[in-house]
């Protein structure tokens, strides 16, 4: 078992939940840094958020998803935030990538996230199914 305290043991595998709620102004605040920027999104993440006219509101959104994702692994792998990637498909759900990890384990997982946004806060769920 992955973690103990937020785990939900049911037939389907074990459950694994994280969230994470952030202040845009915040990230505005650090984006500005572009050490930070290049070390936190990959370079589709940001192509997404620059194309759009509230772009601190997608780019809060997708750190809050990485957080709450590495809330839901608890910290168990050594998974750096620009690794956990936010894509969005065709119809605007966003979807979760793991990228640059060999880490066997991982790959048994299932990732689902969402996210919410406002002008003041982002928000992101993340339930992780290991099976
Ligand atoms: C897509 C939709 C759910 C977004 O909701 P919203 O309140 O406008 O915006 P939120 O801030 O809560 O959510 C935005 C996020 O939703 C996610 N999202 C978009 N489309 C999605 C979909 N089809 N499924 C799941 N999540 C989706 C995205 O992650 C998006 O953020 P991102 O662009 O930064 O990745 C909404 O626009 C919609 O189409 N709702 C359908 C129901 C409807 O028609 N309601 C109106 C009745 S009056």
């Amino acid at each position: 078992m992955l973690c103990e305290k937020f785990c939900i043991d049911i037939n389907l595998g074990i459950i694994m939940l994280g969230i994470d709620i952030i202040e845009i102004k915040r990230i505005k605040r650090l984006i500005k840094n572009k050490n930070f920027l290049y070390r936190i999104f990959d370079e589709e993440e940001i192509f997404y958020c620059e194309k759009k006219s509230r772009k601190h509101e997608h780019y809060a959104a997708r750190f809050a998803a990485k957080e709450a994702v590495w809330k839901a692994l608890s910290g168990e792998y050594k998974i750096a935030l620009k690794n956990i990637v936010v894509r969005n498909i065709t119809n605007g759900k966003p979807v979760i990538v793991l990228k640059n990890t060999n880490i066997k384990k991982l790959k048994n997982l299932k990732i689902e996230v969402s996210l919410s946004h406002t002008k003041e806060y982002a928000v992101s769920v993340a339930m992780i199914n290991e099976f």
